[in-house]
Order: structure tokens, then C-alpha cells, then sequence
């Protein structure tokens, strides 16, 4: 059984869960995700890894309730609460090199709930010498979070919201177009829903920035047996749970 030690709503729709799991706390690399089933006969739920933390032992996921195992996971267990799996980390960590002599800089865009994946990434980037830009937007300013968490790693945080109740309003991807005009990157990571994800490679796309997307398809096993999180990668057939999730956005 894993322990849920700490709960946190951050907007009515999202919430954190901290688990108290040393094993995968330990190996967990910014990019991967965990399976989490609440008891026995409940479905898996892939979650992408938005923190964790090797010496407390715990990894920290964001849900958003949307199904009704996350309405599950938000209504039935507290702080202190205990449930069945937790299994990871799986997937590929995302490609995290070193800044090169000169520096590199990197953007990283986040959208709605891709907000909470960011954050390893930019903290790993960062500590890995890059300078960075991130990018994130909200429908509106009340269903924002972390703000404070990216802003303590971002060289630069740009938050957009389409309803243009606080930052900038409009889509991340007009933002996303003024940096990649104005300071080019050498590197973007989007993460968010699919249409941002694609349209932030189109943004990319024509300055030649290489430009890679998480992939959160639709997974079952999260192992590379059932494929049902098939992608065509440059015309050729990858799971997104063992070859990603990461992939070159153009590619896709
Ligand atoms: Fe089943 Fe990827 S989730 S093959």
C-alpha cells in the first residue's frame, strides 16, 4: 500500500497528491510517469511525475478530476489515506544534456494541467545550466498554480490567460511566437493538450527549433503490451509509455 502524505486542492478541479513511495522517489527522472490504481478491480491511472523528492521518499502527481477514478481519487481519500499501486517510474526521462560552452536556452510551454509536468523539467534544465523561459497558460487566472514554484527556476516566466484575467491575455502560443521572434531558443518542450502541443510545433517549426511534445495519449498497461498508446513518429508505429513520452513534435 502506498500513503498519500500530503493533499492539496489547487484549483476546484485539480489537486496534489504527495505518496510516500522511497523506490520510485529514488529512480524518478524528470518526463516519467507513475500508474496509480486505488484498490483492487480499480483501472490504472497514468500520471505523469510533477515533483519528487529522493530524501523525504515521496513523489508528488497532479490530477485533475475529470473521470471517475480521479473523482475517486479527489472524493474518497484524504490526507493519510492508503491505496493499492503505485507503480513507476515509467517512460523515458526526458533528454536533459548539459548547457553547452556559450549557454543554450531553452523554452518550456506548459498548458492547464502540463503546468504541473513542467516543473521537474525546468528545475533539471536550470540546474543543468541552461538559461530558461517558461511559458504557461490558464483559462483564467483562478485555475493557475506552482506559479511561485516555476518562478523560482524560470529566468523568465510568461503566464497567459485566455480570459486575460491576470499576465498576458491570450494563448501561449502568441507568447511562445514572441520569444522564439525576439530570443531565439535552442530548445522547446511543450506539454499541455494536444492541440497546443501542435500548435506550439507549428510555431517552432518555421525557425527550425527542435521542439519536443509529451505525449499524453490514452495508455492501459503503461509497458508496451497492450498498445493502445500507439504514435506514428516520423511514419513509424512507437508506444508512448516505453518510447516516450517525449518525441520530436515535428516528427509526430
Ligand atoms: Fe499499453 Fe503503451 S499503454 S502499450
Amino acid at each position: 500500500m502506498f500513503r498519500i502524505v500530503r493533499r492539496e486542492a489547487l484549483t476546484p478541479a485539480t489537486f496534489l497528491w504527495e505518496v510516500e513511495a522511497p523506490d520510485v522517489a529514488t529512480s524518478a527522472q524528470p518526463g516519467q510517469f507513475v500508474m496509480v490504481r486505488l484498490h483492487d478491480g480499480a483501472e490504472r491511472i497514468p500520471l505523469t511525475i510533477a515533483d519528487f523528492d529522493p530524501v523525504r521518499g515521496t513523489v508528488t502527481i497532479v490530477v485533475q478530476s475529470l473521470g471517475a477514478s480521479t473523482a475517486e481519487m479527489r472524493d474518497h481519500y484524504a490526507e493519510g489515506d492508503e491505496f493499492a499501486d503505485f507503480v513507476g517510474p515509467l517512460g523515458m526521462p526526458t533528454e536533459i544534456p548539459p548547457a553547452p560552452e556559450g549557454g543554450s536556452h531553452v523554452v518550456l510551454v506548459g498548458g492547464g494541467l502540463g503546468v504541473a509536468p513542467v516543473f521537474p523539467q525546468l528545475r533539471a534544465f536550470k540546474q543543468a545550466g541552461h538559461r530558461t523561459t517558461c511559458v504557461v497558460g490558464f483559462r483564467s487566472i483562478d485555475l493557475a498554480f506552482w506559479l511561485d514554484r516555476l518562478g523560482q527556476w524560470a529566468d523568465h516566466l510568461i503566464v497567459c490567460t485566455d480570459d486575460g484575467s491576470s499576465g498576458r491575455a491570450g494563448l501561449v502560443t502568441e507568447a511562445l511566437a514572441e520569444v522564439v521572434a525576439d530570443d531565439r531558443p535552442d530548445l522547446a518542450v511543450a506539454i499541455g493538450p494536444m492541440v497546443m502541443m501542435r500548435a506550439c510545433a507549428e510555431v517552432t517549426r518555421p525557425a527550425g527549433v527542435h521542439t519536443v511534445a509529451s505525449l499524453n495519449t490514452i495508455m492501459v498497461d503503461g509497458t508496451g503490451m497492450c498498445g493502445s498508446c500507439r504514435v506514428t513518429v516520423d511514419g513509424v508505429t512507437r508506444f508512448a509509455c516505453v518510447d516516450g513520452p517525449d518525441f520530436d513534435a515535428h516528427a509526430v
